[in-house]
């Protein structure tokens, strides 16, 4: 079987160094500024011993560990790197493992280790099961990557397999992760953990309600405390526990979600499970969030993502070559570099009543009726206007009217005797199928070979359901996509894909890993997109978070917010566009190429993402960027409530001794960059829907002004 998941690879921009010793039978993973460290005990257990702050392996003291009763055994008192099902283990183990003779005991014990661009520790269970538990470092970024191999020299089922398990010697946690649903992507969640946590999910995809990371605090603030961060590689079930144990620490287990999930494997086969990257700081969540995306950064393609106009809010599925190529001149003359047609411009993609979400997905072929030319007339047009041209697809769904399901009815996920279910008028394509594979990767290679098209937006509208017997789908069908995309772009070099599930319900490091762009949530309401894009930045970096402007009133809040406004929220992000341009007034056309002009001139200076006032206690919105060469502050005054103050914002992420050169008030300032983080600067805004965005420009030779 062989499967590899996901993230064994390196990062792109090869951060990955090696930081390791192993001290008799004590090994060490240190970054720059923590360690993370464990060894072996007298029973064979791997027992966890530190993670936090830089220490060297001779200090390490081993204390004892005591059965306290015979009801606290071994197994379950040590906190063990990886634990088995069985014996007496009772807390979270990691593997469970049913042999062929419906057996479950598993006895994992160390059986060496070898020492290479990681440190790879041997476990074996006498009975036929090797597993490889494998630490990789990132010195500079203070990340460690975990993943696991596991190997069956006996035909075994596979009934769950954990990522990491992580002890945090601390009972007092706090636990942040995001909850939210369609349209309200990444709404915040802080609770104490006086139990055991499960967030997980079960829709085949990452999904809307939770993201599958812990990030767990003692008494935290954005710049203080300590704080743990872990986040699982993978976009499809996941499932995260967090436990505070009975004796006084919290455990915490990453990995795909044993619901549901059964692995075969042949004597030979093996099985590697998606990484997970773990960071710790005591500066808090700042310097978390600074660490885990510079990890995201590490992954991507560094050229900065293209300003977007995406037509989707703008004509659904009314797609004309002549609507199309209207708006394509719009956006060119506001400044956007790249332009996508999204949903309606294949198959019988219509609206309502001639068509509509019924039909057309998996007929990959140009509508005549709406592009008599086929697209090229279109792209033509825009490449002529000086900007790139992109495309929508859900290359994993499948329409009951369209050719493609006539054609293939068994390509679906259902259930033998029962009728498919449909969401959104759709089913969805089995892509463990190797036809359905080779169906997607053809239609995609034909179609970026037949068109000059140099971005992706790669969509799926609703989850998975009734995926039959094979209880191995749930991994086996993100495998898939991730090899999809991987070869699509192997084959044409240089196409950015953007992942979108209705919205935000598919970013995880997985999907960061095969993907460049993530749309966020289809909520576009311009002050709704802070609470996600605050949500959002905990892990993820801001650069692969695509934003647009869109109309007013918005379609979901109803709410009319200011055009200024508007484009400084989405401009805290990867800017988008995505209003009907054609109806725009020439003033806020003139006004929207201001903005576009302004954001491409920031751009640079928009590297490190900073959270600077928590929103409830401020009516004031406070986004900064920083950089070696300057810095960026976007503020937001939602409403104006009892009269109107100004607020002190301190900045972050400056070099003290910097001088930066900045505009407040209408007159220009030189200051340091410690009075800027120490003093910082007062601003005061007024009325609803008020923002403002400053530069600050690094500007070492010049005095003050
Ligand atoms: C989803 C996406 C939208 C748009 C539509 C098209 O809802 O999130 O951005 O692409 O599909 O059907």
């Amino acid at each position: 079987m062989g499967t590899l998941l996901s993230e064994a690879r390196p990062p792109a921009n090869s951060l990955a160094s090696m930081g390791i010793d192993v001290a008799g039978s004590t090994f060490g993973i240190h970054t720059e500024t923590t360690s993370y460290v464990f060894g072996l005990t007298g029973e064979g257990l791997l027992r966890h011993l530190h993670w936090g702050g830089r220490i060297e392996l001779c200090d390490v003291i081993v204390e004892p560990l005591w059965e306290l009763s015979t009801n606290d055994l071994i197994q379950d008192v040590t906190p063990q790197e990886y634990p088995g099902h069985g014996r007496f283990r009772y807390n979270e183990h990691c593997l469970a493992i049913m042999f062929s003779d419906g057996g479950r005991e598993l006895d994992l014990r160390y059986a060496g280790h070898d020492l290479g661009a990681a440190l790879v520790v041997h476990l074996r269970d006498d009975r036929g099961v090797r597993v490889d538990l494998h630490y990789e470092v990132l010195e500079s970024i203070d990340v460690i990557r975990r993943w696991v191999v596991v190997y069956a020299d006996v035909p075994v089922s596979v009934q769950a397999v954990a990522s990491a398990q992580f002890h945090i010697p601390y009972r007092d946690l706090d636990l942040r992760n995001v909850a939210g649903r369609w349209g309200a992507e990444f709404q915040e969640i802080v609770q104490p953990v006086t139990s055991k946590v499960v967030l997980e999910s079960r829709r085949g995809i990452s999904n809307h309600h939770h993201n599958p990371y812990a990030v767990l605090s003692r008494q935290a603030t954005e710049t203080s405390g300590q704080v743990w961060g872990m986040a699982l590689a993978f976009s499809g079930n996941t499932k995260t526990v967090v436990e505070q144990t009975q004796y006084g620490q919290t455990l915490v287990q990453l990995g795909i979600n044993d619901a549901d999930l059964a692995i075969a494997l042949n004597a030979g086969d093996s099985f590697t499970a998606p990484a997970v990257v773990a960071t710790y700081t005591p500066h808090g969540f700042d310097a978390l969030s600074q660490n885990l995306h510079d990890y995201g950064r590490s992954l991507m393609e560094p050229t900065p993502r293209p300003v977007l106009y995406n037509s989707w809010e703008a004509t659904n599925f009314a797609v004309t070559c002549d609507a199309q190529i209207a708006l394509a001149h719009r956006a060119a003359q506001i400044g956007a570099e790249l332009f996508v047609v999204d949903d309606g411009w294949f198959g019988r993609r219509n609206p309502e009543p001639t068509g509509g979400i019924t039909d057309g997905l998996g007929d990959w072929w140009v509508d005549p009726a709406k592009f008599p030319d086929g697209l090229t007339p279109l792209i033509d047009e825009v490449h002529q206007l000086g900007m790139t041209f992109g495309i929508w697809v859900e290359p994993e769904m499948v329409n009951p009217g369209s050719d493609l399901y006539a054609a293939h009815p068994d390509w679906i996920y259902h259930e033998q005797g029962r009728e498919p279910d449909t969401a959104r008028g759709q089913y969805v394509l089995n892509l463990t199928l190797a036809p359905v594979q080779e169906f997607i990767t053809q239609m995609l290679d034909d179609l970026l070979a037949e068109n000059v098209i140099g971005y992706v937006k790669w969509d799926a509208n609703r989850p998975m359901s009734q995926v039959g017997a094979g209880r191995d789908v749930w991994y086996r069908h993100v495998q898939a996509l991730y090899d999809i995309v991987r070869e699509v772009k192997r084959r044409h070099p240089g196409v950015l894909f953007e992942a979108c599930a209705s919205g935000g319900g598919r970013i995880d490091f997985g999907a960061l890993n095969v993907f460049d762009d993530f749309w966020t949530s289809d909520n576009t309401d311009a002050l709704d997109r802070l609470d996600i894009h605050r949500g959002y930045s905990l892990v993820y970096p801001p650069q692969a978070m695509r934003a647009w402007v869109t109309d007013v009133p918005n379609f979901l809040s109803q709410r009319s917010i200011a055009l200024t406004f508007r484009f400084h929220s989405a401009m805290t992000g990867s800017l988008g566009i995505g209003c009907d341009l054609t109806a725009m007034s020439d003033e806020d056309l003139r006004a929207s190429a201001k903005h576009v002009q302004q954001y491409e001139q920031l751009r640079p200076l928009m590297q490190r993402w900073h959270r600077l006032e928590n929103p409830s206690s401020n009516d004031y919105r406070l986004i900064q960027y920083s950089s070696p060469a300057g810095a960026v502050l976007f503020v937001f005054l939602p409403a104006s409530r009892l009269g109107h103050t100004s607020t002190t914002v301190r900045l972050r992420g400056l070099e003290p001794t910097g001088r930066y050169r900045f505009e407040l008030d209408w007159q220009t300032h030189v200051a340091r960059g410690d009075y800027l983080m120490n003093r910082g600067v007062r601003v005061w805004l007024q009325g609803d829907y008020a923002s403002t965005v400053i530069r600050f420009d690094r500007v070492d030779d010049e005095g003050a002004v």
